[in-house]
């Protein structure tokens, strides 16, 4: 067959996605209801309500995303879905809809790594691109730099010890008063302070380590807060919303360039919420750039989370046969 059509589901945060792909590649609908609203008054995601509105949405998603697409369930090839890792009752629902249609119209389920589909975003981005290529992934739940050697087929070469870039963003940004989703905000008003003015920690530099961690730069922040509130001086909410951005991103850059180099691949990506930060966008251009790498990163709306990187991901999976049964389950932790 030439034409391999596949709808992709994703219900792993608080996001519900359906998608329509062709031959990986070709986005012909990805529809995305965001919960952002509901979750914001509570500063971060509830994990039974977002559990429940995929419950109310993953219907008429998948029937918008079939409608956009002009097509109807019997010119499907693959049902594709997420199982994990993310928030276990939220996987739950998109799995149980995926295998139900899988069943009903007796087609091929293929379940894809959340983390795999962040990476494959950028085969949608850029048609061109193909391994092997050194991706950053950087959302609200992951921070991990993967070697990608060939579709399908990766290496870890680091990873956070303990909070996510994303987590870091949202939490430093309810300290200071943003609202929820923390990484947008912090990257707008950012751009109206100094990046200079607080000097905030920068972890594991040294050579040859290539895992991260934010949470001594997350406390640093927060200790700095509230010795300023202690003594009751004002601060400006730019200037350390752009001092602890600078922070990050130096770590991001500097970690994932001196990967590539070690590994040598002429590649780099990167994918999830955060690389959708203008900040990182900028400082690794830059730094790609300076040091002879090619930069490849998908638009803000296929770096978060999205059902059509899902598609894609899975496209890969089912040209290599790789697909699952009935008894395929949701799997809410990382494994390597
Ligand atoms: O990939 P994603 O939608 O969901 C997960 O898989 O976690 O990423 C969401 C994360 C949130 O932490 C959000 O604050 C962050 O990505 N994010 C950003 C930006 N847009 C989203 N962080 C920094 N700058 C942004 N522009
Ligand atoms: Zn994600």
């Amino acid at each position: 067959k030439d034409e391999i059509i596949i709808l992709a589901i994703e219900t792993s945060c608080d996001e519900t996605s359906a998608a329509v792909v062709k031959n990986g590649r070709t986005v012909l609908s990805n529809m995305i209801s965001s919960q952002i609203e509901l979750h914001r008054r509570y500063g971060g995601v509830v994990p039974e309500i977002a559990s429940r509105k995929h419950v109310e949405m993953i219907s008429p998603i998948i029937d918008e995303a079939l409608e956009e697409a002009g097509m109807g369930f019997e010119q499907l090839d693959c049902i594709a879905v997420t199982f994990g890792p993310g928030l276990v009752g939220a996987l739950l629902v998109g799995m149980s809809i995926a295998k139900a249609l899988a069943y009903a119209l007796r087609l091929p389920l293929v379940g894809v790594d959340h983390i795999e589909g962040h990476i494959s975003a950028n085969y949608i981005a850029h048609p061109e691109l193909e391994p092997p290529f050194l991706c950053l992934v950087v959302s609200g739940g992951h921070t991990h730099l993967v070697w990608v050697k060939d579709y399908g087929e990766y290496s870890l070469i680091g990873q956070t010890r303990d909070d996510a870039a994303g987590e870091a963003y949202d939490k430093v940004a309810r300290a200071l008063g943003l609202n929820y989703p923390g990484g947008p905000a912090i990257d707008s008003i950012a751009k109206h302070g100094n990046a200079e003015a607080v000097q905030f920690p920068r972890a594991y530099m040294e050579e040859d380590n290539f895992d991260f961690s934010f949470s001594g730069l997350k406390t640093a922040v927060l200790n700095y807060l509230n010795s300023l509130k202690q003594r009751n001086e004002s601060y400006n909410v730019a200037d350390i919303a752009a001092s602890f951005q600078q922070a990050v991103v130096d770590v991001l850059v500097t970690k994932t360039i001196k990967a590539a180099q070690k590994i040598g691949v002429t590649r780099i990506a990167m994918a999830g919420g955060v690389a959708a930060n203008s900040s990182l966008r900028e400082c690794m251009k830059q730094k790609a750039q300076e040091c002879g790498f090619e930069l490849y990163y998908p638009s803000p709306v296929l770096c978060t989370d999205n059902a059509a990187m899902i598609a894609c991901a899975a496209y890969y999976s089912l040209m290599k046969g790789k697909i699952h049964d009935l008894s395929l389950t949701v799997e809410p932790s990382f494994s390597n």
